[in-house]
């Protein structure tokens, strides 16, 4: 009989080891050491047995032939750097629920002239074809396979020869070469290596739906998002009905663009405009506590709505309530305002909130937070056809963001009349002559000239 093999390995970053450890030496991480069944695998990892690899003159490698797959869909192509590349391998991650499955599913319909084989390992392919009737798939060439045996999934693939293979998800899939569990970081490891080795033999590009851990991350080893070619998270809040694809790693295209999608009954639309929906259109209405940000997400502008209440406090201890930024930003934003606008921070209870469920770290949103509040407090409403953006100092001064001539381009096109930036702000270019560009150097200042107060 032969001795069953064990290891403990580390669930953050895949480190092994003999014996158990509470701290991992490779990531720092604490009590991530799980026990698992190893049993080496007859041929490398990648399969590399056969001696024959050449090296080659750079200049004599033919890269006519490497191609990209043309998606039907503008954001995700752009995503991808301008379409998806042969034989690279995908990984989309997200929470659950979120839409990893019908933005893969709807990738397969979509594209009637490209041969997909979509394997789920978690629904069955009548609950899959429930899915397509939702997104209204038409003459699609989508295969369905309904399997987990790693194993049988290659041999599928092989004999199929489709354009595209979609794999949903990862933790599900387990391969005979390996006796843990189907989800283990042994096995999650090899099955990727090998749907990479599949990738790269056939030239097929695969997509790999990941879950995420508690903390956001794509579960499993690291290694798993070294392997890939590109990572996409797929995020938004679940209430609502925007989602964001953004690509955290990409090996042909750049990391700063995102996509923004909306959940529908018919499967994700693309919003080519997101800043028009994410400003509520009431130009001939006016409300206190409401201030447009112009912030920019990777490359791209992103005007948003930023909304304050600001009330007595009922209780001693004044409430602080935050959506969409961090509560801390919110503070220190509060702390500046009680230095600089006397604004008296112990007897407000102040709640803001971004609205269409959006979350932003751009800090060029600041100056708007902070015109929201104090308009909330003054009750008196800031003109719908203003927008702000610069970013606000400890000592309140405005100081300026990146990308100022973008910013105030996107706000002339969409026919912001005002746009408030920091007197610091070095403008490439003259601005448009439709929108008046008024610098500020501090909160003071804004305050007098927004609300007429010293
Ligand atoms: N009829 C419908 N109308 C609108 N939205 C729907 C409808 N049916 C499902 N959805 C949306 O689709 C989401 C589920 O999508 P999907 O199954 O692709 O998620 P997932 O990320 O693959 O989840 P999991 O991690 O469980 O596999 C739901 O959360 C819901 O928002
Ligand atoms: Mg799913």
């Amino acid at each position: 009989m032969t001795k069953v093999k064990k290891a403990f390995f580390c669930k953050n970053c895949g480190y092994e080891s003999a014996k158990w450890l509470g701290c991992c030496p490779s990531c720092g991480e604490w009590n991530t050491f799980v026990e698992e069944i190893v049993s080496k695998p007859a041929t490398s990892a990648l399969g590399i047995n056969n001696y024959n690899s050449k090296a080659q003159l750079i200049n004599d490698i033919d890269v006519s032939h490497e191609s990209r797959l043309n998606l039907n869909s503008v954001e995700i192509n752009r995503i991808l750097g301008g379409g998806l590349v042969c034989g690279s391998m995908v990984l989309v991650g997200g929470e659950p629920g979120i839409g990893k499955s019908t933005l893969s599913l709807q990738i397969a319909l979509k594209c009637p002239d490209i041969k997909t084989l979509y394997v789920s390992g978690e629904e069955s392919a009548q609950q899959i074809k429930i899915r397509a009737a939702r997104l209204g798939s038409n003459d699609a060439q989508c295969y369905i396979l309904s399997e987990t045996l790693l194993e049988t999934i290659v041999i599928q693939a092989k004999e199929l020869k489709p354009d595209i293979l979609v794999i949903d998800s990862i933790q599900t899939l387990y391969t005979e070469r390996i006796d843990s569990s189907a989800g283990s970081i042994s096995q999650i490891r090899d099955c990727a290596m090998q749907l990479l080795k599949f990738a790269k033999e056939t030239n097929t590009p695969v997509f790999v739906i990941g879950h995420i851990t508690k903390d956001g991350t794509i579960a499993g080893p690291k290694v798993l998002e070294h392997i890939v070619d590109v990572v996409l998270q797929f995020e938004g809040d679940n209430s609502h009905a925007y989602r964001i694809l953004r690509a955290t790693k990409n090996r042909f295209g750049s990391t700063a663009e995102i996509g923004i999608f909306e959940m529908q009954n018919n499967g994700l639309r693309e919003i080519e405009n997101p800043s028009e929906i994410l400003i509520s259109q009431h130009n001939d209405l006016s409300f206190s506590g409401v201030a447009i940000a112009a912030t920019m997400d990777g490359v791209r502008p992103l005007f948003i709505e930023t909304q304050s209440l600001v009330s007595t406090a009922a209780y001693g201890v004044p409430q602080r309530s935050t959506t969409g930024i961090d509560v801390r930003r919110l503070n220190m934003l509060l702390a500046v305002l009680e230095k600089r606008a006397g604004f008296r921070l112990a007897t407000k209870d102040v709640f803001f909130n971004i609205t269409g469920g959006l979350r932003i770290s751009d800090t060029a949103a600041d100056m708007a937070i902070v015109s929201s509040i104090l308009s909330s407090n003054f009750d008196v409403s800031i003109p719908t056809n203003s927008c702000f953006c610069a970013e606000v100092g400890l000592t309140g001064e405005l100081r300026p963001v990146p990308h100022i001539n973008q910013r105030i381009g996107e706000a002339a096109r969409l026919n912001f009349k005002k746009i408030f930036i920091s007197r610091y702000s070095k403008l490439e270019d003259k601005p448009p002559a439709n929108i008046e560009v008024i610098s500020v150097a501090k909160i003071e200042e804004l305050m007098k000239i927004l609300f007429g107060k010293n």
